[in-house]
C-alpha cells in the first residue's frame, strides 16, 4: 500500500546553508493494510523526517514514495487533498495541531469544510459523536472544550477521531505515546491495536523498543538515518542479526536506560553505506558481510 524506495532527505543547515546534514539515507520499506510498522532509532536518527515525508510535509531529496502505486512526492492540489483523505498523521505533541483560542472541536470542523460540505448538520453532529465514541472519548465531555482543559492522551485521540471520519488507510503515529501516563498509554495502545484490526495500516514511530515489540508486525531499526535491520517483528527481535540491533534488545530489560548511556556498539569501524540486503524471507541486514566476518574475526 505504502512504498518507500531508497529514499534520502539531506537537509541545509548552518550559516547560508553551507553544510548539508544526512538526515535519511537510502531507506526502504512497505506497509501493508492491516499492519503495524514499528519505526525505532535513537533521537536523530531520521524517524519524524521519514513520517513528515509519507505525510508529505517535506520532501524527499531523493528516491519514491508511492501509495496504492502513486507516486506522492508529485501529488499537489486536489491530488494531495485525496491523499490526505487517506492518510493522516497524530504526533508527539498533540498540542502543537491545535489553536489554543479555538475549541477543540474546531479540528473537525475544518474536515467538514473541505471534505463534506454538503454533509448536513444533524448528519454530521452524529458522525462526529461515532468517531469520538470509537476512540472511547465521551463527546458530551469533550466537544466545546479548549485545548487546554483536555489532556494530551484526549487531545491525541480527539485527532485520531477526526482521521476516522475521512476514509483513513494508514496512520503515520510519531511517538504519540511518549508524553502520556501509564494509563493512557494502555489506552492509546488498545486504539492503535483497533485501528489495525479495522484493516488501517500504522506507522509507529517510537524510540521504545518493547512497544514497538508488543504492537508491530514488521520492525525498521534505523541508525543515524539509515535502515540497518528490518523484518517481521518475531525475526527482528526473535533473531537480531546486527550487532546495533542486538545491543539495544540486551539493554531492554533495564528499565529507564537512556541511549546515551548505551554501550556503543560494536559497528564501528564496519560502517557501510550499502543498503539492507535479504539474509532470510522477510529479513534484511545491513552490511551483512561485514558484521558477519567481524563477528567470526571477533571469536577467532
Ligand atoms: N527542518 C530541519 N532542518 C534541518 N535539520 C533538521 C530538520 N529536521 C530535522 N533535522 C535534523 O535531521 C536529523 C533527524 O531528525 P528527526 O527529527 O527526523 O529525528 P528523530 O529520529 O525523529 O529524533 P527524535 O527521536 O528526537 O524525535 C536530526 O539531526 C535533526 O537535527
Ligand atoms: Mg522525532
Amino acid at each position: 500500500m505504502l512504498r518507500l524506495e531508497r529514499v534520502s532527505k539531506t537537509y541545509r543547515v548552518g550559516a547560508f546553508a553551507r553544510t548539508s546534514l544526512k538526515a535519511v539515507r537510502d531507506v526502504s520499506f512497505e506497509l501493508r493494510p492491516g499492519e503495524v510498522v514499528s519505526l525505532i532509532g535513537e533521537s536523530g536518527s531520521g524517524k519524524s523526517t521519514i513520517g513528515r515525508m509519507i505525510l508529505r510535509l517535506t520532501q524527499p531529496t531523493d528516491g519514491r514514495i508511492t501509495f496504492e502505486g502513486t507516486d506522492i512526492t508529485g501529488l499537489r492540489g486536489r491530488g494531495l487533498k485525496e491523499y490526505y483523505r487517506h492518510a493522516q498523521g497524530v504526533f508527539q505533541d498533540p498540542f502543537s495541531t491545535y489553536n489554543p483560542i479555538f475549541r477543540a472541536d474546531r479540528v473537525f470542523a475544518m474536515i467538514r469544510q473541505s471534505y463534506f460540505p454538503n454533509v448536513r448538520d444533524a448528519e454530521w453532529r452524529d458522525r462526529v459523536a461515532d468517531a469520538i465514541s470509537s476512540v472511547n472519548l465521551n463527546p458530551d465531555l469533550v466537544l466545546g472544550k479548549y485545548p487546554h482543559q483536555l489532556s494530551g492522551g484526549q487531545l491525541q485521540r480527539l485527532l485520531v477521531a477526526r482521521a476516522l471520519l475521512l476514509d483513513i488507510k494508514l496512520l503515520v503515529a510519531d511517538e504519540i505515546i511518549s508524553m502520556l501516563d501509564a494509563s493512557t498509554r494502555i489506552d492509546v495502545l488498545n486504539l492503535l491495536a483497533d485501528l489495525k484490526e479495522r484493516g488501517l495500516a500504522v506507522l509507529f514511530i517510537t524510540h521504545d523498543l518493547s512497544l514497538g515489540n508488543y504492537l508491530s508486525d514488521q520492525t525498521v531499526i534505523l541508525r543515524k538515518g539509515a535502515v540497518v535491520e528490518r523484518g517481521t517483528t518475531e525475526k527482528v527481535f526473535g533473531d537480531p542479526r546486527h550487532p546495533y540491533t542486538r545491543t539495544l534488545l540486551a539493554s531492554v530489560p533495564r528499565l529507564g536506560t537512556r541511549w546515551e548511556d548505551l554501550p556503543v556498539p560494536e559497528t564501528e569501524g564496519h560502517e557501510c553505506d550499502a543498503p539492507p540486503e535479504e539474509v532470510d524471507d522477510d529479513h534484511f541486514v545491513a552490511c551483512f558481510d561485514r558484521v558477519h566476518h567481524g563477528r567470526k574475526s571477533e571469536s577467532v
